[in-house]
């Protein structure tokens, strides 16, 4: 198949997928139909009265008629009026109704897509997609649905009342509109090929937008404003090119029509005015013939600039239609059981995982933790303990193995029931622009105001709290940007606390944070942990002294484990993590590149 067969095929079929998301609407439709036909007959009257008022009126001077025709003319508007008001507004309503639709359809698909498809795919980008390509579907809709078929009907009027009037001189003005279509469909062509470059173009402005906005700090801490102003620049200028292109493509097609139209009406002219003097036809016959024809330009304008809007959300539809069909990858089973609360343990057997096919970053690693049990994860940056235990709520999916709950592959287990069980602590505290209460109540929004207060006292953040200028009702900012990293990390303490979930994943949690804070998260995390099955993921080790039981994880496998007294002893990998922690807390003179990197010898 050729490459332009494939891409009909394609159109065809986003198409029929468009016309699918219109069927229930089919009353709606059905009105604005029969609404369309009057706006056509109405129009088409109009040229078709041309005739009785001239050769009545003005050549027979025929006073009865001439009290009648202006009656007839104010009607005919009117019903025009009426039923173009009504008929844009019901199409309008189903166009917009479905881009309302696609917008909730790719937000939710969104929702369900695994992590893997956003670490491929750009923040901005996805923005884009549900923003700027829906947008310009929106167009495409509106500009088929209140003109396609609107027009239509007029035209199909006019070229009756031409037929009716003139056959002959009829074949050859329609003669010349083929001649019109050619340069149309190149128009077309071009048209979609620079929209989609633009739309392409613009996806870029937003993930840059998104980028350089969220990380204004760095931006202007590295004194790089100027070069990320360069950067946006070169992007609004391309921007700015396309558009020209756009226009002046657009800009082209319709003075080429207005020229050949005009070629037309010039033969027509000299064709009936030859008749008319000759006397085998009448002034009212042709000037009835040229009203029409003259009303036919206009729709047949329409339906030219239409097909450009055509392929412009043609080109859109492709997009969004792109990520709607992106499958999701981490999906529940058809009879996907419900996973009951943690009874026994948690096991990996023979967990393998690679982000890329031939990376493995996980090798068969084989693990029991026993209900209640508290789990540490140490080894070098880079060793796949961030990686490990993202598994369990399946943020990924395992490439070997399994991991079970209870003897329960977590893959039979519906998400819900699954995830629902696990509490996330991590570096950054992802917190939302809103209130504190609701922060804290994300994973419960049901729970109880003394529930919420709670939550806060059992992770030090009281106080802070009380201190915010309306105590829970305070707005934090985005992404908490008005708190201290201590006191977010101790908001999202309180959030996991309050979801009282059985398992509990700490990644780094008191990494970021200054000695003081670390000592109020380190005790409201002893609070979180209690009675819970934890993994805690911690360079500091007097984090990781207290639990129960240290794996030290290094190029993707469990090299050591065992209580801290007999890591040191056993002089491997954690004696020397050891030496160098020790050595910290000495003093960071003790530290040279050698010495690091032999610590890093396991991985
Ligand atoms: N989203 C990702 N996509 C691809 N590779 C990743 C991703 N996250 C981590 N990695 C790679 O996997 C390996 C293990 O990373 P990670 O589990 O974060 O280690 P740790 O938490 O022990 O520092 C690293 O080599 C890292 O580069
Ligand atoms: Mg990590």
């Amino acid at each position: 198949m050729t490459e332009r067969a494939q891409k009909r095929q394609r159109d065809i079929e986003h198409a029929k997928r468009l016309l699918r998301m219109v069927r229930p609407y089919w009353k709606r439709l059905a009105g604005a139909m029969i609404l369309m036909v009057l706006v056509g007959v109405s129009t088409s009257a109009m040229a078709f009265l041309v005739k009785p008022v001239m050769d009545k009126i003005f050549v027979a001077k025929d006073a009865g008629l001439l009290m009648l025709m202006p009656i007839a003319i104010v009607v005919l508007y009117m019903v025009k009026g009426l039923a173009s008001y009504g008929q844009t507004y019901l199409m309008q309503y189903v166009g917009q109704r479905i881009v309302t639709q696609f917008r909730i359809d790719l937000y939710a698909h969104l929702q369900r897509l695994s992590l893997s498809y956003y670490d491929r795919t750009p923040t901005g980008e996805l923005m884009s997609r549900i923003t700027n390509d829906v947008n310009q579907m929106q167009g495409a809709v509106s500009s088929v649905v209140t003109g396609v078929l609107k027009d239509l009907f007029t035209i199909v009027g006019l070229i009756a009342v031409i037929i009716y009037r003139d056959w002959f001189l009829a074949v050859f003005a329609l003669g010349v509109f083929p001649l019109c279509v050619i340069p149309l469909v190149k128009f077309g062509r071009r048209l979609r090929k620079i929209s989609h470059r633009s739309q392409e173009t613009m996806a870029d402005v937003t993930v840059l937008l998104h980028e350089t906005i969220a990380g204004a700090r760095i931006v202007k801490g590295f004194c790089r404003e100027d070069h990320e102003t360069k950067r946006f620049t070169d992007e609004a200028f391309r921007l700015f090119r396309l558009r020209m292109k756009d226009i002046s493509t657009r800009a082209m097609s319709s003075p080429l029509m207005e020229f050949l139209g005009g070629l037309g009406i010039a033969g027509i002219l000299f064709y009936g005015g030859w008749q008319v003097i000759n006397g085998v036809s009448t002034p009212g016959t042709f000037f009835s013939f040229l009203t029409a024809l003259i009303l036919l330009y206009e729709p047949v304008k329409r339906l030219s600039s239409m097909n450009n809007d055509v392929q412009n959300g043609l080109a859109a539809a492709e997009r969004v239609y792109r990520v709607l069909d992106e499958p999701v990858e981490i999906a529940e089973l058809a009879g996907a059981v419900e996973l009951p609360p943690l009874q026994n343990e948690i096991r990996y057997a023979k967990v393998s995982f690679a982000y890329r096919p031939g990376e493995p970053v996980l090798r068969e690693i084989d693990l029991i933790v026993p209900k209640g049990q508290a789990v540490a994860l140490v080894g070098t940056s880079g060793g796949g303990k961030t990686t490990l235990v993202n598994l369990l709520p399946r943020f990924y999916e395992v490439t070997g193995g399994a991991i079970l709950i209870d003897g329960v592959d977590i893959r039979q287990a519906s998400l819900n029931s699954l995830r629902g069980q696990i509490a996330i602590v991590t570096q950054q505290t992802i917190l939302f622009n809103d209130t504190v209460r609701n922060n804290i109540a994300y994973g419960r929004p049901e729970a109880s105001e003394d529930e919420v207060r709670a939550a806060a006292e059992a992770a030090y953040a009281t106080k802070f709290i009380e201190r915010m200028p309306k105590g829970l009702d305070t707005m934090i900012g985005e992404g908490g940007v008005l708190l201290s990293g201590g006191e977010r990390q101790r908001l999202s303490i309180a959030r996991a606390l309050l979801a009282d979930r059985p398992i509990l994943i700490l990644d780094e949690a008191t990494s970021s944070l200054d000695t003081e804070s670390e000592m109020y998260v380190q005790k409201a995390l002893e609070n979180l942990m209690a009675g819970r099955t934890t993994f805690v993921i911690a360079h500091r080790l007097s984090t990781v002294q207290r639990a129960d039981r240290i794996l030290v994880i290094s190029g993707g496998r469990i090299v050591e484990e065992g209580r801290h007294e007999q890591l040191v002893a056993l002089g491997g990998v954690y004696t020397r993590l050891h030496s160098m922690q020790f050595a910290i807390d000495q003093g960071l003179e003790a530290i040279t590149p050698e010495a690091a990197n032999r610590a890093g010898e396991g991985s």
